[in-house]
């Protein structure tokens, strides 16, 4: 063949064979994902092995985290988009990243706290996994005011006050406030809220409201650091965030936690400086003023404060809010401690407005 011909030749080989790779491209399906890339010079497999592997990385996190309230609570047929954000995974999630306070739609296949709330399972299949799914700011709904918790921020977004409605406005002290339905109050955990100060009604009276909020101040990761310190087994600490175990007869404050500060060797247990007693006698006193003026019915709560019913009526405005920050100061739960000043200062005004 001559050169021209040969050339001519070649074209039309490479335009065949052009159209024929074309032809059978087209013919294809589509194109299937790319096969996970191994980073760190890993492939696949050993990435995976990054955290499923013979040591009990995930294995004792399951554990404890199986132990704690959220491995047993079965709350989260609670799937309607008001409740959602706080009791399914799927909720809060979408809550996580949408910045709303309640979610779009009812969830249709909620699923309950798991690995995947707080942890990003299987999104690069590395070490990254593990950041915390929410780390900003947290947005109360009672006060819409921006607290940052660290890591507890994770907590803080369902640990808190749900918004009340109507509000109360304890200026106009010569009305009164309606109190509607038994659920009335702050909701079941106002830790988040008790933690920074926030959320009660700031009835004036006699005790000052310390504005020091000591744990607040030196605690980087607020929450995580005293729920989630060095686990006793699969009965406190870790992920189980308990702050009691059973020794088999009692159960035991896992004081661990507190003694990287509080050094006091007399230290045996929670109630440091006797704030704790001081605490449960006052909202005592407290619970028994309600209970005269029927404004509370303790008759079903079993020991559980926080779960109390308010009496529906019409009540002078602050003695609503005194019987609100009955209620905020019962859902906080740790008598006292996560902001020993502040939640005294609140009861005992409250007491205060209601004599
Ligand atoms: C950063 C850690 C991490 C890496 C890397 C990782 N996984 Fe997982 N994997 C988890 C966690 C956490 C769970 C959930 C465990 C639980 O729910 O108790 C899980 C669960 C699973 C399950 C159980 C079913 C499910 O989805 O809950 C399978 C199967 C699985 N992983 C496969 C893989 C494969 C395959 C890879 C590699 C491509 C991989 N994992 C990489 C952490 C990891
Ligand atoms: C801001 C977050 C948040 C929202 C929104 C919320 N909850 Fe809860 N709820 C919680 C938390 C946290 C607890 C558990 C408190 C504890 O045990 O310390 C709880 C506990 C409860 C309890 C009592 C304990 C139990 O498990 O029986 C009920 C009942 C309940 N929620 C119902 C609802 C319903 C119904 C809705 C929607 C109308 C809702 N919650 C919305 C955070 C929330
Ligand atoms: C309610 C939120 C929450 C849930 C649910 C949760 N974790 Fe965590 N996890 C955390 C927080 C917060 C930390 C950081 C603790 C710290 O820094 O002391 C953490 C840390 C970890 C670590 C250490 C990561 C590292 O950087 O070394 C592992 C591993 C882990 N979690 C596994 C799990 C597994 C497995 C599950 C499910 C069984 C789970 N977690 C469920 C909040 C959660
Ligand atoms: C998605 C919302 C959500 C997140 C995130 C969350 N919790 Fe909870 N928590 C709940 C609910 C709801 C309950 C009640 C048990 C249940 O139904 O799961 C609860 C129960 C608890 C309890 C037991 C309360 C009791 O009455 O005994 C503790 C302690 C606790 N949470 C601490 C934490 C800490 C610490 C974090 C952050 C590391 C955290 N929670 C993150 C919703 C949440
Ligand atoms: C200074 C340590 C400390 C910090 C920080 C802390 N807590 Fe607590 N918390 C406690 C103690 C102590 C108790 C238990 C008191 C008791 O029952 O004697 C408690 C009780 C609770 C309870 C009731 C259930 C239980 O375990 O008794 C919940 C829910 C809770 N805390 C959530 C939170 C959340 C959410 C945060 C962050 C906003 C937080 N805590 C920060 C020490 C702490
Ligand atoms: C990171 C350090 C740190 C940790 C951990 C810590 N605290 Fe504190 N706590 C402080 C500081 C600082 C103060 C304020 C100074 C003081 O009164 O000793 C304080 C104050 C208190 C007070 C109030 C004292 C008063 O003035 O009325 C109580 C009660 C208390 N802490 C209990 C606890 C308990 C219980 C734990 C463990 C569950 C704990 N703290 C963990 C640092 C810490």
């Amino acid at each position: 063949m001559n050169n021209f011909l040969s050339k001519i030749f070649s074209m039309l080989l490479v335009a065949t064979l052009a159209s024929v790779t074309l032809f059978i491209t087209s013919c294809e399906g589509p194109a299937g994902k790319d096969g996970l890339a191994g980073t760190d010079g890993k492939d696949g497999q050993e990435q995976c092995a990054t955290c499923h592997n013979s040591t009990n990385l995930l294995f004792a996190k399951q554990l404890q985290w199986e132990n704690s309230q959220h491995g047993k609570g079965t709350s989260f047929e609670r799937s309607a988009a008001t409740c959602a954000p706080c009791h399914t995974n799927d909720g809060f999630l979408e809550v996580a990243s949408s910045g709303e306070f309640n979610t779009k739609a009812e969830v249709m296949n909620p699923t309950g706290q798991n690995c995947r709330t707080c942890h990003h399972v299987h999104r690069k299949s590395d070490q990254t996994d593990w950041e915390l799914t929410y780390t900003g700011d947290v947005k109360f709904r009672m006060s819409n005011t921006t607290h940052n918790f660290g890591k507890g921020s994770v907590c803080a977004m369902c640990h808190q006050t749900r918004a009340l409605s109507p509000m109360i406005d304890i200026t106009k002290t010569d009305s009164t406030y309606r109190v509607g339905s038994s659920h009335f109050g702050p909701h079941y955990s106002s830790a988040a809220n008790a933690f920074v100060g926030n959320g009660a009604f700031e009835i004036p009276g006699p005790e000052p409201y310390n504005k020091t909020v000591v744990h607040m101040n030196v605690l980087q990761n607020s929450c995580v650091d005293c729920h989630m310190g060095k686990a006793y087994g699969a009965q406190a600490g870790g992920h189980t965030m308990k702050m009691k175990y059973d020794n088999g007869t009692t159960l035991v404050d896992n004081i661990s936690v507190c003694k990287g500060c509080h050094t006091d060797a007399n230290v045996t247990n929670f109630d440091f400086y006797g704030t704790q007693t001081e605490t449960r006698n006052l909202l005592t006193q407290l619970r028994e003023i309600l209970v005269t003026k029927k404004m509370i019915d303790t008759t079903s709560s079993h020991g559980h404060w926080e779960h109390d019913a308010a009496v529906p009526g019409s009540y002078p405005t602050l003695h609503a809010a005194a019987l609100y920050n009955y209620r905020w100061a019962a859902a906080d739960q740790s008598w006292g401690i996560h902001n020993p000043k502040y939640i005294k200062a609140v009861i005992k005004n409250a007491i205060n407005a209601l004599q």
